[in-house]
This record gives structure tokens, C-alpha cells and sequence, in this order.
């Protein structure tokens, strides 16, 4: 097989949530590039507006529509418009996320890091639990049910979950409530993965490490954070989501086509640990 053929999307349609920043913008761009017709769905209206006009203004096929992938049911209509608008559903990465505040350490890394008394358990509110479980973990359900609804009866699709490696790894700089859904996620991706196998659906899920986004406010772009975070993982460097588009690719095309119920982290070797 050529590797031309190998990681075609062409023609294909996809829909991408959180699609107008960060990750989410990654995985859309790197589709789009490559000939798919990409439905963003964001929270965030001006975003939306500037990155679908952007990505137009490069001849690249991209709608967006805003959404809350709280409103299931406006997530499901919209599901419905972008099938509409397409003709077609192919691939669905449930991408929407967003961070939990602070956790009980003040900073990212390095020894000697303070507590923080904000982000302590016995001061954790239920309104920031709340919000984090509501995205992170429900979102990713009503973004997956949106998709199986259309996948299932044509018996072919490609669900791609965000997760993160705090699905198995705490990360005392963010709130608990991150690592519980980012957890949960992914292992609701592995049962999504064994139900629908059987309809040529396959389920995955993306672990990243660090990136620099504008999750939480864009605190990965502070230099000093970044610096810090490359003395702990082995490849030195923080992410970015150019690194991320080339996994995306590959869980979208045929190159990944037996591959289900499997979390990849993708994280400079940050989950194995400093060496040097
Ligand atoms: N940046 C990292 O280091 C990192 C690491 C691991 C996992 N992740 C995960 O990657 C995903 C993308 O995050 P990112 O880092 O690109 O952040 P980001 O803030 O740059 O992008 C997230 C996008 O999701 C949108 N969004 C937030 N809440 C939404 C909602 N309720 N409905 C619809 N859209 C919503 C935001 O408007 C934004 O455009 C998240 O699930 C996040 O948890 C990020």
C-alpha cells in the first residue's frame, strides 16, 4: 500500500469539538490541509468566526457552529446540520475540554513546590467539580452518542477522545476533578470501543502531556512554566499542537484502520519520567 493511500482523508467529513483553539484547532487544520471538510464546534463565537474564515481564506473546506457540548441536544442538531452539510460523517474527534483550576501545588514543576491552599481538597467546590465533570467527561458522552447515532446505521466512523496521560498520572498543579474525567473518558472510550467494533466504528483516544494552548487561561505560555516543565520530560521540550497532527492523521485514515480501544500518549516521554 502507498503511503499516500495509506492516510487519505480526502472528501472525508469531520467534525471536531473545542475545534477552535489549541488541540482541537490542530486536528481540524491537519484534516482540512489534507482535503477533508471539517465542522468546528466552540463555545467560543468570535473564535469560531476568526478560525473558519482563516482556514476558508486558505481554500481549505471548514464550517463551524457554536456550540456548549453541555446542550446535548444542541450538540445533536448540530451533529445533524454538519451531516447535512457535508453529506457525510466520517470522523468525530470529542476534543472539547477545558482545565480545572488549581490543584493543591502553586506551580507546574521542581522541587520545593508550595502548597496551595486554593486548590486543596477540603476547599474544592462543588461548582468547580461540577463544571469539569460537565465538559470533560459529559461532553465526551453526548459528543459520542451524537456520533454513533449517525456511524452506527452507515456502519463505518472514527471517534477520537482527548484525553491526557492525568487520566492515569495526578497532577497536583490541577484540580482532582481533571484527572476523575479525564479517567473517566478513558475508559468510556474502551467501552464505547468494544460496543461498536462490531459496526466498523473505531474508538480512540488521545493522551497529550504538556501543550502550549490557551487552556487555563494560556499558562503554558508563560517561558518560565515551560522551562520547568522540559527539565521533567525527557525529550526536553514542551508540546505543541503542530506535534499533535500527525497522530491525529493517522487515527482518522485508513493507516489506523484495526486499531481500537487504545489510548496513545503522545508527551515527549513526560509519563516515563526525567533522566537527564
Ligand atoms: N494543553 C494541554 O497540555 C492538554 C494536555 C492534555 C489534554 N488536553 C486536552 O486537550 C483538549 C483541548 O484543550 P486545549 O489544550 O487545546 O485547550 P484550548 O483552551 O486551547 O482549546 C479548547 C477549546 O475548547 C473549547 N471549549 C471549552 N469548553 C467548551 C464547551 N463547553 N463546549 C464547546 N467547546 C468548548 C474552548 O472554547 C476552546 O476553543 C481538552 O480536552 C484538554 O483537556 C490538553
Amino acid at each position: 500500500m502507498k503511503i499516500a493511500e495509506l492516510f487519505r482523508v480526502e472528501g472525508l467529513g469531520v467534525v471536531v469539538t473545542g475545534g477552535a483553539s489549541g488541540l482541537g484547532l490542530a486536528f481540524a487544520e491537519a484534516l482540512a490541509e489534507n482535503g477533508a471538510r471539517v465542522t468546528i464546534l466552540d463555545v467560543d463565537g468570535k473564535a469560531v468566526a476568526s478560525e473558519t474564515r482563516r482556514l476558508g481564506a486558505l481554500g481549505y473546506e471548514v464550517r463551524g457552529e457554536v456550540v456548549d457540548v453541555r446542550d446535548h441536544a444542541a450538540l445533536d442538531r448540530a451533529f445533524d446540520a454538519a451531516l447535512a452539510a457535508f453529506g457525510r460523517l466520517d470522523v468525530v474527534f470529542a476534543n472539547a475540554g477545558v482545565d480545572s483550576g488549581p490543584g493543591y501545588m502553586a506551580s507546574w514543576a521542581g522541587a520545593g513546590r508550595a502548597r496551595n491552599p486554593d486548590g486543596a481538597l477540603e476547599h474544592y467546590t462543588d461548582e468547580r467539580w461540577n463544571r469539569v465533570i460537565d465538559v470533560n467527561l459529559n461532553g465526551i458522552f453526548a459528543t459520542a452518542r451524537a456520533a454513533a447515532r449517525i456511524m452506527k446505521p452507515q456502519r463505518s466512523g472514527r471517534l477520537i477522545m482527548t484525553t491526557s496521560v492525568a487520566a492515569f498520572q495526578c497532577e497536583p498543579a490541577i484540580g482532582s476533578a481533571y484527572m476523575a474525567a479525564k479517567a473517566g473518558a478513558t475508559h468510556f472510550m474502551h467501552c464505547v470501543a468494544q460496543e461498536l467494533a462490531a459496526y466498523n466504528i473505531t474508538v480512540n483516544a488521545i493522551a497529550p502531556g504538556f501543550f502550549v494552548t490557551n487552556i487555563g487561561g494560556g499558562h503554558a505560555k508563560n517561558p518560565a512554566t515551560q522551562e520547568a516543565m522540559a527539565k521533567v520530560i525527557p525529550m526536553h521540550r514542551v508540546g505543541f499542537p503542530d506535534d499533535i497532527k500527525g497522530l491525529a492523521l493517522f487515527l482518522a485514515s485508513p493507516a489506523s484502520a484495526y486499531l481500537t480501544g487504545q489510548q496513545i500518549s503522545i508527551d515527549g516521554g513526560w509519563i516515563l519520567g526525567a533522566v537527564d
